[in-house]
């Protein structure tokens, strides 16, 4: 999917000026990272607005991560790394660690609770993982997890004139999501994603295990706000 994600991705997929308005609305923040940062979509964003900030990208897929070097390389305040969350050790502790539809998010689907998504289909990956994320954020450090709506079946022409269509199905863990790309008749990409969900009290208790709590949804409604005691 690496070759096709920003092209889908800023045909109206995410928001990534609002994403970056809600992440900035919080007080001042020194370092930061991004877990699962992709193509680096949001820390350009972010390092356009500040770039004073120290920002730290890591991200499973070498292939996402060399385009969002290529994307960077004039951001000397931006490192990237290639990192498995599950086990993962920078050595270093971050004021705010986010995500953003990458290995964690939410889903909100009009007045139901939240529930969590997680890329990690295994719960003992998400156990570690989680562990790994709560080593790397400072005292009082926030965690943000980012909201999106509920994930349905569709298909829609994007900016390159391709035509995108995802499907859902669900299963006793989550949900597989099948995403594809065709230009014309000509499949030009397909991807098969298995998710796992928590309700959003099994995220709380997998979160407050590591002194992790949740604090509030942010006012731009792009992320829910934990903050590590
Ligand atoms: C939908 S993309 C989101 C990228 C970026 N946050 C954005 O908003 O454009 C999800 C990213 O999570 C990464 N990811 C999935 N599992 C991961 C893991 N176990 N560790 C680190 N990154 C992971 C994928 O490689 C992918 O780049």
């Amino acid at each position: 999917m690496s070759a096709y994600y920003d092209v889908i991705m800023t045909s109206g997929y995410y928001d990534y000026p609002g994403i970056v308005d809600s992440l900035l609305s919080h007080p001042p923040i020194q370092n930061v990272i991004e877990i699962g940062c992709g193509t680096g979509l949001i820390l350009e964003e972010i390092a356009k607005r500040e770039p004073s900030m120290r920002l730290k990208g890591i991200d499973l897929t070498q292939a996402m991560l060399d385009i969002a070097a290529h994307r960077l390389h004039g951001y000397p305040n931006i490192e990237l790394s290639q990192q498995n969350v599950v086990d993962f050790d920078l050595q270093e502790q971050f004021d705010v660690a986010y995500s953003y539809g990458g290995v964690w998010y939410f889903v909100i689907d009009g007045e139901q609770e939240p529930f969590m998504v997680s890329h990690l289909a295994d719960h003992d990956m998400n156990v570690k993982g989680l562990q790994q994320l709560s080593k790397h954020l400072k005292h009082q450090g926030q965690l943000l997890l980012g909201i999106q709506g509920p994930h349905f079946d569709y298909e829609k022409t994007i900016s390159n004139g391709m035509t995108y269509a995802q499907e859902i199905v669900h299963t006793d863990i989550g949900f597989i999501k099948h995403y594809g790309l065709k230009d014309g008749h000509r499949e030009v990409m397909a991807l098969t994603v298995n998710y796992r969900t928590y309700s959003f009290q099994e995220a709380q208790e997998m979160l407050g295990v590591h002194g992790i709590d949740y604090v509030s949804k942010d006012l731009g409604g792009k992320f829910l706000r934990f903050q590590k005691s």
